[in-house]
C-alpha cells in the first residue's frame, strides 16, 4: 500500500481565497479545530479579481439604499431565478461582514465625513460598492488571511485534494497530494467546506488563473451532492484583448462605474442601441452581449474589441481611482489609459451555478459536505451583479464555517476511513505513469478550451451545444488515456491530468444544462430560443448529479417558493 502522511481536523476548508478564509475563521471562532487547505500560496485567489468593490447597502454615499433595495436589485440581476433566501440574507448580511472587516483592519477608501466610500456599479440602484481603489480583493485578502493565521487554524499550501472521503452517506475526510514532492496526504475530517472558486480554465478567454479548473465543483459532484444552474457561466464584458499575453486579464467594471465610456470603431457610444436608460451601466449579461455584437458586426476595435474611454476623468482623478488599471495598460500594452481609450472584449470571468447548499448552514445534499463562495450556486441565479460576489463570500463564507462546526461538533467521532476509497484514488492517481501510451494532457485541454469557446461561449444554438457536447464526450475519452513521463516531483503535466478531469466534468455539465434550458436568460444566450420562457424555464433550476451508474443525470427541480412579502420587493420596482 502506497505511503502518505495523515492529518486530523474537526473542519477541513479546501479553498483559501476569500470565502475560504472566512469559513476557516468562523469555524475556528466556534471552537472547531481547522486546516485550510491550497492548491497554490495562501493569498493567492480569484478574490483579487473582484477588484472594484464590495456590494453592500451601507448607505454611506446614497443614503436612501437599504438592504430591501439591494436584494431587489439581485434578484433582477439574477432574472429571478436566485435562491430567495440566499438573496435576502445576503442583502442583509452584506453591511455587517463589511463593518467587521474594517474592524479587523481592512482601509477602505473614505468619504469626505469619514465612513467607508461607495460606488457606482452595473445593476446597482445606488452607489453601493465599497472599495479600495481598484484593488478591493486584495485589501480583503490581506485583512482575511492576517485574520486567519492568527486565529490558529493550520494552514496547507500547495495541496491538491483529489478526492473526497466518505463514511456510508457521510464526509470522513479528503485525500490529495504535495505538489511539490508529489507524496500523497489523508485529511481526516468530520466536516469538508468546498471554497475552490470557479471554472474559467475550461475556457480560453478568461480572467481566472490556472488554479481554477472546477476542483470543487468536480469533488461535490464525485461525491455524490447537486449541482445547480452550471448553464450560467458569467462573461465579464471587459476583459484585455491586446497583447494576446494578456488577453481575457479583468478590466474591473469600477471604470465603467466612474464614467467610462463604450464606443465602436465609427465612434458610437452603441450602448445607447441596448439599454438606454443604464447605458454603461446596465448588467453584465447585457454590456457583454452588446461588445460582441458590435464586434461581430464588423465595428469592431483593431484587435477585435470594444474601446472603453475614461480619459475624460483626467489624470490626477484615474490615477488615483484605478491605479491598477493605470499601471495595467501601461506595462502590458503600453496605453496610457489617462490619455488614449483602453480595448476590451468579454472574458470567462464567474460561474454562477454550482452546488446546491443550504442557505442558513451552506451544508450541500451530502453530509458533512458544505460549500461557499463561486463553487456554491443558487445566490446569483441567471447573472451576478459585480461587486456581489466578495459580500456573496463574506456572507456565507461566515455561514459555512459556522455550519460546519456545529456539524462536527454534533456528531460522534467514529467517522471512518475506508482503505479500499485510498487506494481506489492512489491508484487512479498513478494511473497516468503507468499508461504505455496516451496523450499529452496540454493537448486535450487545449481542444477543450477551444470547443467550450467555440459551442458554449457567450451566444449558444442547439446545434452548437450538441457538438460541444458530443466534443467533450470525445475528450473524456481522450482524457482518461493520458500519458505522463518523470516522476511525482513538481510534475505540471501529472497536475494537470488530474485538473483536466475536474475541467471535463464541470464543462460537460454547463454545455448539457445549456442544451436543456431552451430559453435566453441572464448570462444564458440561446439564438433559437431568444426570449425567456417564464411558464416552463422561470421556475426551476437545472440540476446535475452522478446516478448510480457513474453517468452524469440532468434533471430539473422547482425554485423554492418566495414569501409574499419578498414578491411585493422584487415586484416593487423598489427604491
Ligand atoms: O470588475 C470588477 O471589479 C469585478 C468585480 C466582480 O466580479 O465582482
Amino acid at each position: 500500500m502506497e505511503k502518505y502522511e495523515t492529518h486530523t481536523h474537526d473542519v477541513i476548508v479546501i479553498g483559501a481565497g476569500g470565502a475560504g478564509l472566512r469559513a476557516a475563521i468562523e469555524a475556528s471562532a466556534q471552537g472547531a479545530s481547522v486546516g485550510l487547505v491550497c492548491k497554490s500560496l495562501l493569498g493567492k485567489a480569484h478574490t483579487v479579481m473582484a477588484e472594484g468593490g464590495v456590494a453592500a447597502a451601507l448607505a454611506n454615499v446614497d443614503s436612501k439604499d437599504d438592504w430591501k433595495t439591494h436584494f431587489h436589485d439581485t434578484m433582477h440581476g439574477g432574472k429571478l431565478l436566485n435562491n430567495w433566501r440566499m438573496a435576502e440574507l445576503h442583502a442583509q448580511e452584506a453591511p455587517d461582514r463589511v463593518r467587521e472587516l474594517e474592524h479587523w483592519g481592512a482601509l477602505f477608501d473614505r468619504t469626505k465625513e469619514g465612513n467607508i466610500n461607495q460606488r457606482a456599479f452595473g445593476g446597482h440602484t445606488w452607489k453601493r460598492l465599497a472599495h479600495v481603489g481598484d484593488r478591493t480583493g486584495l485589501e480583503m485578502i490581506r485583512t482575511l488571511q492576517d485574520r486567519g493565521i492568527h486565529t490558529g487554524v493550520d494552514v496547507y499550501m500547495e495541496c491538491t485534494i483529489t478526492h473526497l472521503l466518505k463514511d456510508g452517506d457521510r464526509i470522513s475526510g479528503a485525500f490529495g497530494y504535495w505538489r511539490e514532492s508529489g507524496r500523497f496526504v489523508l485529511f481526516n475530517a468530520k466536516a469538508i467546506i468546498l471554497a475552490t472558486g470557479g471554472i474559467g480554465k475550461s475556457y480560453k478567454v478568461t480572467s481566472n488563473s490556472w488554479e481554477y479548473t472546477g476542483d470543487g465543483h468536480a469533488l461535490a459532484y464525485e461525491a455524490g451532492a447537486d449541482l445547480i444552474d452550471m448553464e450560467f457561466t458569467q462573461f465579464h464584458p471587459t476583459g484585455m484583448v491586446w497583447p494576446p499575453s494578456v488577453k481575457g486579464l479583468l478590466v474591473t467594471e469600477a471604470v465603467r462605474g466612474a464614467g467610462g465610456i463604450l464606443t465602436n470603431n465609427k465612434g458610437e457610444r452603441f450602448m445607447e442601441k441596448y439599454d438606454p436608460e443604464r447605458m454603461e451601466l446596465s448588467t453584465r449579461d447585457v454590456v457583454a452581449r452588446s461588445i460582441y455584437t458590435e464586434v461581430q458586426e464588423g465595428r469592431g476595435s483593431p484587435h477585435g474589441g470594444a474601446f472603453l474611454n475614461i480619459s475624460h476623468r483626467g489624470a490626477e482623478y484615474v490615477k488615483k481611482k484605478l491605479p491598477s488599471m493605470y499601471h495595467q495598460f501601461k506595462e502590458f500594452a503600453e496605453i496610457d489609459i489617462t490619455k488614449e481609450p483602453m480595448e476590451v472584449f468579454p472574458t470567462t470571468h464567474y460561474v454562477m451555478g454550482g452546488v446546491r447548499v443550504d442557505p442558513e448552514t451552506a451544508q450541500s445534499t451530502v453530509n458533512g459536505l458544505f460549500a461557499c463562495g463561486e463553487v456554491a450556486g443558487g445566490m446569483h441565479g441567471a447573472n451576478r451583479l459585480g461587486g456581489n460576489s466578495l459580500s456573496d463570500l463574506l456572507v456565507f463564507g461566515k455561514r459555512a464555517g459556522a455550519g460546519a462546526a456545529e456539524y462536527a461538533n454534533k456528531i460522534n467521532n467514529d467517522v471512518k476511513v475506508h482503505d479500499e476509497e485510498i487506494n481506489n484514488a492512489v491508484k487512479e492517481m498513478l494511473e497516468p505513469f503507468e499508461n504505455t501510451e496516451g496523450e499529452n494532457p496540454y493537448t486535450v485541454h487545449q481542444d477543450l478550451q477551444d470547443a467550450m469557446g467555440d459551442f458554449v461561449g457567450v451566444f449558444r444554438t442547439k446545434e452548437k451545444l450538441h457538438e460541444g457536447i458530443e466534443e467533450i464526450n470525445i475528450l473524456k475519452e481522450r482524457g482518461s488515456q493520458l500519458k505522463i513521463e518523470g516522476s511525482r516531483m513538481y510534475n505540471p503535466g501529472w497536475h494537470l491530468s488530474k485538473d483536466l478531469k475536474s475541467m471535463l466534468i464541470v464543462s460537460e455539465a454547463i454545455a448539457r444544462c445549456a442544451h436543456q434550458r431552451e430559453e435566453s436568460r441572464g448570462a444564458h444566450s440561446r439564438v433559437d430560443f431568444p426570449n425567456y420562457n417564464d411558464e416552463v424555464w422561470g421556475t426551476v433550476n437545472s440540476v446535475i448529479s452522478k446516478d448510480s451508474s457513474g453517468d452524469m443525470n440532468l434533471g430539473t427541480s422547482p425554485l423554492p417558493q418566495m414569501p409574499e412579502e419578498l414578491k411585493k420587493i422584487v415586484e416593487g420596482g423598489y427604491k
